[in-house]
This record gives structure tokens, C-alpha cells and sequence, in this order.
């Protein structure tokens, strides 16, 4: 488990090993739109401030992987404690 920090707000949720950034995201109000849910489509994109991103995505470049400075909140996850998010 790792934390998602929102950086409007600094506020710090909780990721369980059975949930999304995105479903965590979702049931606290905070909107980031999806669509495909699998890390393909590109719709969910959003900016890293900091924090390692564990990227499970198809979508972003291996160039775009290895910078870690966007996620798609769908399906990836975090290699660090907390990952902060431009939220
Ligand atoms: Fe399609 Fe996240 S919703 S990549």
C-alpha cells in the first residue's frame, strides 16, 4: 500500500493493494476523468510532483516511464510511500 498526496490541498489518502489511484481518487471527490481503465487511452493522464510512479500503463513512452512526471492514475501505481499528485 502506498499514499496518494493531492498537492491542492495536501491531502493524504490511502491506496489498498485492492484499489486504484483512480477508485481512491473517485471516492474522495477528487475528479480525474478515464475512460478506458486499463492504461491504453491516455485519458487519465496527470501530472507527478513527486514520488516514484510504478507505471502498469501502455499509453505513455518508456521515456515518459523513466522520467516519472506523469501517471495514468487508472492502472499504475507508486514505488515510493506517498506519490504526489498535480491534483
Ligand atoms: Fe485510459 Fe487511464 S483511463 S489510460
Amino acid at each position: 500500500a502506498f499514499k496518494v498526496k493531492i498537492a491542492s490541498t495536501g491531502e493524504l489518502l490511502d491506496v489498498a493493494e485492492d484499489q486504484t489511484i483512480f477508485q481512491v481518487l473517485e471516492s474522495n471527490g477528487v475528479f480525474v476523468p478515464v475512460s478506458c481503465e486499463s492504461g491504453v487511452c491516455g485519458t487519465c493522464q496527470t501530472g507527478v510532483i513527486s514520488g516514484t510512479p510504478d507505471h502498469r500503463d501502455v499509453f505513455l513512452t518508456d521515456k515518459e516511464h523513466t522520467e516519472g512526471k506523469l501517471i495514468m492514475p487508472c492502472c499504475s501505481r507508486s514505488k515510493s510511500p506517498v506519490i504526489e499528485l498535480d491534483l
